[in-house]
């Protein structure tokens, strides 16, 4: 079991400084330290150590071509790996810290591992205090995907954490849950493409800075971005998506078959287990990692109801898709 430090999450008189101090040393001397951010927790190393970033990988047991995001206090640290440009500057401003992440030219300071050998780099100031902190205390960029197995559900709290990872990562700061729930956008700059759906919505981004082709899917041409490539959010029990409110008649379709657990939204159910995850985007992406962690280690299949077709349901259905795949 690794080490596990509890740290406020809000920061009335600056978040705990010892804790925070602890865990920089831990990524200067080359460590993991997973921490929290408002969106998942991230498994961090120093950017600029290319063995620390090669611990990161080992860990997660995740493939060399999948490169991690940096993360970063804010647009100056930004420019010290990545090539900055008004553009980038503009989005910034508008959404930073927070849920988006930039994919820019990369400066030589970054270790080449961290990009996965790719000329661009992904950045993100991320909204909270402790990652904040963390970030500011280290010194250095904080390559950081997120704190799981790859191909696992994200985490959400410490508890995913240490359930994922166990010892192979040095320290875990724990702050409870997150607010988001769900990864960054992910966004590239020079002609706009949209490779990963998250927080900060298409539309957001493009009254900020103009149109934006969306790259979500791997095409033809290729993937756009690596993480494309792979299986990704899924739980070890199979997952099935049913229509919104065909939940409890498809789990007492299958209940005498396999241990079953429900995810609804919109229907009521008697079903155990259950969780209910409310029915606003917001509030359904917040609670979704938590409620399939819960059900994955308890029943085979989950069944959980779909979303609807809005807009402001995107990213939340694409990580449905994603987790439902075989
Ligand atoms: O919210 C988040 O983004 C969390 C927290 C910890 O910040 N991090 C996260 O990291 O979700 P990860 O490694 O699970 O996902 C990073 C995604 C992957 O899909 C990866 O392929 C893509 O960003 N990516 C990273 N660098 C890239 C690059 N240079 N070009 C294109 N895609 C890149
Ligand atoms: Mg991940």
């Amino acid at each position: 079991v690794p080490t596990v430090l509890r740290v406020s999450p809000v920061a009335p008189n600056g978040v705990d400084s010892e804790t925070i101090a602890q865990a920089a040393r831990v990524i200067r001397d080359g460590g993991l330290v997973a921490f929290p951010t408002e969106t998942v927790y991230g498994l961090g190393a120093n950017a600029l150590d290319a063995d620390a970033v090669g611990r990161i990988f080992v860990a997660k047991g995740r493939p060399a071509i999948n490169p991690l995001i940096v993360h970063v206090t804010g647009a100056e640290q930004a420019a010290t790996v990545g090539h900055w440009t008004p553009e980038a500057q503009r989005l910034a401003e508008q959404f930073w810290p927070g849920p988006l992440t930039l994919v820019l030219e990369r400066r030589p300071q970054v270790a080449d591992v961290v990009t996965a050998g790719l000329d661009t780099v992904a950045v993100r100031a991320p909204d909270h205090p402790v990652a904040l902190a963390l970030i500011a205390a280290a010194g250095v960029p904080v390559a950081a995907p997120s704190a799981n197995r790859s191909g696992a559900v994200s985490p959400t709290c410490a508890e995913h954490v240490v359930a994922s990872l166990g010892d192979r990562v040095d320290l875990v700061l724990d702050a409870g849950p997150t607010q988001v729930g769900i990864e960054s956008t992910v966004l590239a700059l020079g002609p706009l493409r949209l490779l990963r759906l998250g927080h900060v919505s298409r539309a957001a981004i493009q009254a900020c800075v103009g149109p934006v082709v969306m790259a979500t899917q791997a095409s033809d041409e290729g993937p756009t971005s690596p993480g494309q490539l792979l299986r990704h959010y899924a739980p070890h029990a199979r997952l099935i998506a049913v229509a919104c409110g065909d939940g409890p008649a498809m789990v007492e379709a299958l209940a005498d078959r396999d241990r079953a657990g429900l995810i609804t939204h919109r229907a009521t159910s008697a079903h155990d287990p259950q969780v209910r995850l409310p029915s606003d985007p917001e509030g359904f992406a917040r609670g979704l990692y938590a409620a399939l962690h819960q059900l994955d280690g308890a029943c085979d299949t989950i069944i959980i109801e779909s979303v609807p077709a809005g807009e402001e349901w995107a990213a939340v259905r694409d990580r449905l898709e994603r987790a439902t795949r075989d």
